[in-house]
């Protein structure tokens, strides 16, 4: 019998998960919640928010769901996974203790010092003169992370004492932020990459690594967003860096956190840091990234089904294979993305895209297909080499037409540089 599958979130990272499913042989049908106008091409989207745990749990019962995959970190924290597990429910995703990987800088950096991860030099403060002290006997800028699920608004880079201690009152004084406790590390520089893996529990299936672009504007300026686009097939990362991170890095990460009574059964993310002193760690996320996962996902030519039956039911180790093409995707943002922009408005010609279009925030109205949201969809193109798959990515964004949206040239710089 075909596998009924439903998959959680609805942006650009889940239409890039629902169009890998779709390509499975297994899969008989297709479920996301809430999903989007895009995602609606390939699965019934239903119109449960991703936090709803009870709603998704009974949806998944009463369509008789035999996997689940969750997209949005927020739902994991929430303890989706644990409770669809305890009632029997199949689901790809880690527990709320382990994606304390992602939610609590301090759980994470703990982990890293204790299982010899390499990552910045850290301390972490809940007094606010301790934590100015501490600041102030190390060279600036400094690294700020408030401890917390902050959807990446919680780090501040400070320059020098004044931002620094700005930037304290508000996390450690201010209620605003919630418990107020600080993670303070030392300033690391180099290019940045994204590694993903499959990891249940010991296990660990390595994916394609990825760079994403976090600033708004070329060159790497502007506020930071949630990713402006992302490629494959990065040339400074060399393969001796590539098998340093996953032995010393993603390996051990998965088997710190069996140890701690925690195992991870969903992706593992390492935003990793290629530094003078070899590569170490950002951060680490517990879900695929966004917007790394629509150009990673389209390389896979295993049934990723099967990957994510193996690593949520944690049998079976099926070895995923990648193709070994170039991808490279570039996001159309609303104008005044990151801060206020206006929705509604109308985009043409994504049925001229000769590559895939991953759709982040639109909406269908009648045959109208509008902007709903901040970023707004990506056009991603595989090829031989990265230079064909920019070409390629750029001849679509000219084909889709809309008034109110915006793109970065320079996807992939760092690349060609
Ligand atoms: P995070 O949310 O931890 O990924 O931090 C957001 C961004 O801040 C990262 O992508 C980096 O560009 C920057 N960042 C975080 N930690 C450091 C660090 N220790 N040194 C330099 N830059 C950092
Ligand atoms: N692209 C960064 C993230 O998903 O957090």
């Amino acid at each position: 019998m075909g596998k009924r599958v439903l998959v959680v979130g609805g942006g650009g990272r889940e239409h890039a998960i629902v169009e890998a499913l779709s390509r499975s042989p297994k899969v008989e049908k297709i479920w996301c919640a809430p999903g989007n106008a895009g995602i609606a091409a390939l699965a019934e989207c239903v119109a449960i928010k991703d936090t709803d745990i009870e709603a998704l749990k009974v949806f998944a019962k009463e369509q008789k769901i035999d996997l689940t995959v969750v997209g949005p970190e927020a739902a994991l924290a929430a303890g989706l996974a644990d409770s669809f597990r305890s009632d029997g429910l199949a689901v790809f995703g880690h527990t709320a203790s382990a994606a304390r990987i992602e939610t609590s800088k301090e759980f994470a950096k703990e982990l890293m010092a204790k299982y010899g991860i390499p990552t910045a030099a850290y301390r972490s403060f809940t007094d606010f003169a301790k934590a100015l002290a501490y600041v102030e006997s190390r060279p600036f800028p400094a690294v700020l992370k408030y401890d917390g699920l902050a959807a990446g608004k919680g780090v501040i880079i400070a320059a020098d004492r004044d931002e620094a201690e700005a930037a304290l009152r508000d996390m450690l004084l201010d209620a605003r932020f919630g418990e107020g406790k600080v993670v303070i590390e030392d300033y690391l520089t180099g290019p940045e990459f994204s590694f993903m893996c499959f990891v249940c529990g010991g296990k660990v299936w390595p994916m394609p690594l990825s760079q994403d672009h976090k600033r708004a504007f070329e060159g790497d300026k502007g506020p930071n967003t949630g990713g402006m686009g992302a490629y494959t097939g990065l040339p400074f990362i060399t393969p001796e860096d590539r098998a340093f991170a996953l032995v010393n890095i993603m390996q051990r990460a998965a088997e710190g956190m069996v140890r701690e009574g925690c195992p991870l059964t969903g992706v593992l993310y390492g935003g990793l840091m290629k530094t003078l002193d070899g590569v170490k760690v950002i951060e680490f996320n517990a879900r695929f990234g966004d917007p790394e996962t629509e150009v990673v996902l389209p390389l896979i030519q295993s049934d990723i089904y099967e990957i994510f039956e193996a690593v949520a039911t944690g049998c079976g180790s099926p070895i995923p294979e990648w193709d070994d093409a170039a991808t490279l995707g570039v996001v159309l943002a609303s104008k005044g993305y990151p801060g206020s922009y206006g929705k509604d408005f109308p985009i043409e010609g994504v049925e001229d895209a000769r590559g895939m279009v991953f759709h982040m925030g639109t909406k269908r109205e009648g045959e109208s297909l509008l902007t709903a949201g901040g970023r707004v969809m990506m056009c991603v193109a595989k090829a031989g080499t990265l230079a064909a798959a920019r070409e390629a990515a750029y001849s679509d964004i000219a084909r889709i037409r809309c008034s109110n949206l915006f793109f970065r040239k320079d996807i992939a710089h760092q690349a060609f540089e």
